[in-house]
């Protein structure tokens, strides 16, 4: 009994010394060390013995169990310290390594020139109009009528204006013009508004030309407003936003709503007014238009011409960014090519 013990105990410790996975070791462990282990087989022989047989192989059995037990968890440690230490491995963070480049975006160049100029006119007294006085799907009630665009005015002309299939007179504003309607039939003067947005014409697309593009509108309505506070203010913006005093020239014009009309045109840019392909030859660009808001407009939104009197103004946002820049093509601003939007980063 005591060779076959001895016997177990070689075989027990050979299969541990084999066990490459926790899996056999687990195996073993049963296969010996159950209560239908191996050694629980022996022992239960164990009552037939002599007593000093007994006390002999008895104790010599439960050192084995013994011994077993602890080889066997002993090599589990081994087994977990192995897994530990691949896993590590694996995991490892070399916090040396350089991070991950994220590119940063930048603001759209219209964008950053729209909250320029707004921002000017902001210092000078003026504020944003609400959104839903400046919507880009206009009726033409706003986008004309009220401001004494005649119905057989060219620029109604479906080569001009998109109009829409909503309904007859439902157009994509052709002019941000239609907010002084909205504004001045929800206030009374004094009235001192800027309205920037998105306007929409059918024209064909080139340098110069896109069938969209932004404007910020500008209105003041008050007791006792001339011409000359439209030069003050418009000359005064032109000088804040260029950073120094730029030729300009107000030259005489025709719009529908306004009376006088002037637009105001700064010295070109690209060839300091000597004449090129950005200007078409006159060394001049038209950055807006203005004029006294004609009587008709202010009657039709019920403000009385003889009390009061205004100005207004509208300009071309991507005109302004181009001048600064020295931008020479409009399409640039909506190609969104990142090699153009990147030298906008602050
Ligand atoms: N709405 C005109 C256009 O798109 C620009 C303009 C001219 C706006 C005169 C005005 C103005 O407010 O008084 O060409």
């Amino acid at each position: 009994m005591k060779e076959q013990l001895e016997k177990i105990y070689s075989n027990a410790t050979a299969d541990i010394e084999k066990a490459v996975t926790v899996k056999d070791l687990e195996d073993i462990k049963f296969k010996y060390l159950s209560r239908k282990g191996e050694f629980n087989e022996i022992k239960k022989g164990l009552k037939n013995l002599s007593p000093e047989d007994k006390r002999v192989v008895g104790s010599r059995a439960n050192e084995i169990t013994q011994q077993l037990e602890t080889a066997i968890s002993e090599k589990f440690r081994v087994f977990y310290e192995q897994e530990l230490n691949k896993k590590l491995e694996k995991e490892r963070l070399d916090i040396t390594l350089p991070g991950q480049y994220i590119p940063r975006g930048s603001v759209h160049p219209l964008t950053s020139t729209t909250n320029e100029i707004v921002s000017i006119f902001q210092n000078l007294g003026f504020s944003v109009a609400p959104n839903e006085n400046s919507p880009e799907v206009e009726t033409e009630y706003f986008n004309f009528d009220m401001l004494n665009v005649p119905k057989d005015h060219p620029a109604r002309d479906m080569q001009d204006t998109f109009y829409t299939n909503v309904a007859k007179n439902v157009v994509l504003r052709s002019q941000t013009s239609g907010a002084q309607v909205h504004v001045m039939e929800n206030q009374k003067p004094p009235i001192r508004i800027i309205a920037p947005g998105r306007v929409y014409r059918n024209e064909n697309i080139n340098s110069r030309k896109n069938n969209f593009f932004h404007q910020i509108e500008g209105l003041y309505v008050d007791k006792n407003i001339t011409f000359g506070d439209l030069k003050g203010v418009l000359n005064e913006f032109i000088r804040i936003y260029f950073g120094a005093v730029r030729p300009t020239r107000f030259r005489s014009s025709f719009f529908p709503f306004t009376e006088p009309s002037a637009e105001i045109d700064v010295q070109c840019i690209m060839c300091g007014g000597k004449g090129c392909r950005t200007c078409s030859g006159t060394g001049w660009l038209e950055i807006l238009g203005a004029g006294m808001v004609d009587p008709n407009v202010l009657r039709g939104v019920g403000i009385d011409p003889d009390v009061y009197s205004g100005f207004a103004f509208g300009m071309g946002v991507e005109r302004l960014a181009m001048l600064k820049y020295a931008i020479d093509d409009i399409r640039l601003f909506f190609n969104n090519d990142v090699r153009f939007l990147e030298q906008f980063k602050k």
